[in-house]
């Protein structure tokens, strides 16, 4: 069974998605431990909760992103990882760890890949007045927000109530990104 790391820096709501759907047995897969860069997050509650153990690290601890990153991986060969999956992990991946884990590290997007990179996605497709928003899952390479694009879904919109759009598209993530494994892991 594929052993999963989810990295997170922040709420967590596309983790527990993921977990649950493991658990459930909609992906046939096992969510092992948690890697988080900020100890005040609420995605290690969530974790606790769930008896799933946190790796938490401090990147500033290290001298650079390459020893930081080693020591990451030493965790993940250490708990047999073989998919990383990125959610809401506000950090850029660097060569140490995709050159470990080569197209098997995914992301998702809060937008219709190409359209709106960076880390306020929503906010910018709101501001630009587009009437078709989206979410993306995408493996990373060393170009942000680039990458094979596995999945993608969207929804029009005409109104303009942001907080409407911004929770139609976390539901969207919850199922699309269960979803999106479970095409890497058929593969
Ligand atoms: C999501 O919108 C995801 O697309 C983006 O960061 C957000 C994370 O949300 N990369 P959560 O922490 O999973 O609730």
């Amino acid at each position: 069974m594929t052993r999963i790391a989810i990295f997170a820096s922040g709420n967590g709501s596309n983790f527990e998605a993921i977990l649950r759907a493991c658990q459930s047995g909609t992906v046939a897969a096992e969510v092992v431990v948690l890697l988080c860069d900020n100890p005040q997050a609420y995605v290690v509650e969530r974790a606790k909760k769930h008896h799933i153990p946190t790796f938490l690290f401090d990147p500033k601890a290290y001298a650079s992103k390459a020893a930081c990153e080693a020591t990451i991986c030493a965790e993940l060969i250490e708990r047999q990882i073989s998919l990383i999956c990125l959610a809401g992990y506000m950090r850029i991946v660097g060569k140490t760890l995709l050159n470990a884990y080569p197209k098997r590290i995914l992301n998702i997007h809060p937008s219709l890949l190409p359209a709106f990179k960076g880390a306020h996605a929503i906010d910018d497709a709101y501001a630009f007045g587009v009437k078709v928003f989206g979410v993306t899952v995408h493996l990373i390479d060393d170009t942000i927000d680039g990458g094979t694009i596995i999945a993608q879904r969207a929804f029009e919109y005409y109104g303009n109530d942001r907080n409407l759009i911004e929770a139609r598209i976390h539901a969207i993530e919850h199922d699309l990104y269960p979803e999106a494994i479970n095409l890497i892991i058929g593969d």
